[in-house]
């Protein structure tokens, strides 16, 4: 009987460990916007667990609801950049009319990833973040290109 429960035991923790460990990785999302019908470049692997777990980065950094000027996100809302960024060009977007530009679907991305690995490198002398086309475009597979 007490040899059963250890067994038990054990399972139990293996199978508690393979789930949690499961739904961490389920934390990494590959990045594949609907709004491209067609991917010119690999898609890029995120790891959106890491930026607020390991880098301290508050989801206000990347999700929000403007109302007045002011960013009123709270987790529970919209977090998929199209819904909003609908402009969908991907060659020559910053010859775009200025309001077309703010709803450039490529440009939200590029300014928030971009921006904000910019800033953090050249603040901490590093080049931890990365910002060369295939330090972000890594996925090969499942392009729908
Ligand atoms: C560094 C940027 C960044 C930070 C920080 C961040 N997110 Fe996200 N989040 C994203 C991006 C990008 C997506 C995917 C959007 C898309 O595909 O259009 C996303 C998707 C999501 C999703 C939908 C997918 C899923 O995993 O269920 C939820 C929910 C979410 N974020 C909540 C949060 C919360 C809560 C926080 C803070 C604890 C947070 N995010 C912090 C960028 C970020
Ligand atoms: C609910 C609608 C909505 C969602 C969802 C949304 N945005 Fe925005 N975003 C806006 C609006 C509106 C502006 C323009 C604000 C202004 O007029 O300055 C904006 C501005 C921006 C800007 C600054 C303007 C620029 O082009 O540099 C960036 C960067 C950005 N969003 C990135 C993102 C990213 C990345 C996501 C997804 C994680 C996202 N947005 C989700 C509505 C949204
Ligand atoms: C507000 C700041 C900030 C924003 C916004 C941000 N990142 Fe990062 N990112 C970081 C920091 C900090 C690191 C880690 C550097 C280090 O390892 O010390 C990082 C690392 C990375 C890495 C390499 C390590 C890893 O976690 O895989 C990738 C890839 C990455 N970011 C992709 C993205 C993408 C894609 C977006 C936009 C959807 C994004 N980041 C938005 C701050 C940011
Ligand atoms: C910090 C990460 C990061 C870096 C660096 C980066 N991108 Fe992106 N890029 C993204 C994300 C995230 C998307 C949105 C992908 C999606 O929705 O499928 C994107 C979208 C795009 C798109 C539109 C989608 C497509 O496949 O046609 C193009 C084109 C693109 N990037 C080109 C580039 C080029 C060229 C460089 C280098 C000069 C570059 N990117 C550097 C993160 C990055």
């Amino acid at each position: 009987m007490k040899r059963l429960v250890s067994v038990l035991v054990v399972f139990t923790v293996v199978l508690a460990s393979w789930v949690i460990h499961v739904r961490a990785q389920e934390e990494v999302i590959i990045i594949n916007s609907s709004l491209y019908k067609k991917h010119t470049m690999p898609l890029v692997k995120f790891n959106h667990q890491a930026h607020f777990d390991d880098y301290g980065i508050d989801c206000l950094d990347c999700h929000h609801i403007y109302k007045n000027g002011e960013n009123v996100w709270e987790d529970g809302d919209e977090t998929s950049c199209e819904v909003c960024h609908n402009e969908p060009t991907v060659k020559n977007e910053k010859r775009l009319p200025l309001p077309q530009q703010k709803l450039n679907l490529k440009l939200a991305f590029h300014n928030n990833c971009i921006g904000c690995h910019r800033k953090y490198n050249h603040e901490n002398n590093t080049q931890a973040a990365p910002i060369t086309c295939q330090g972000c475009h890594t996925i090969k597979e499942g392009n729908n290109q």
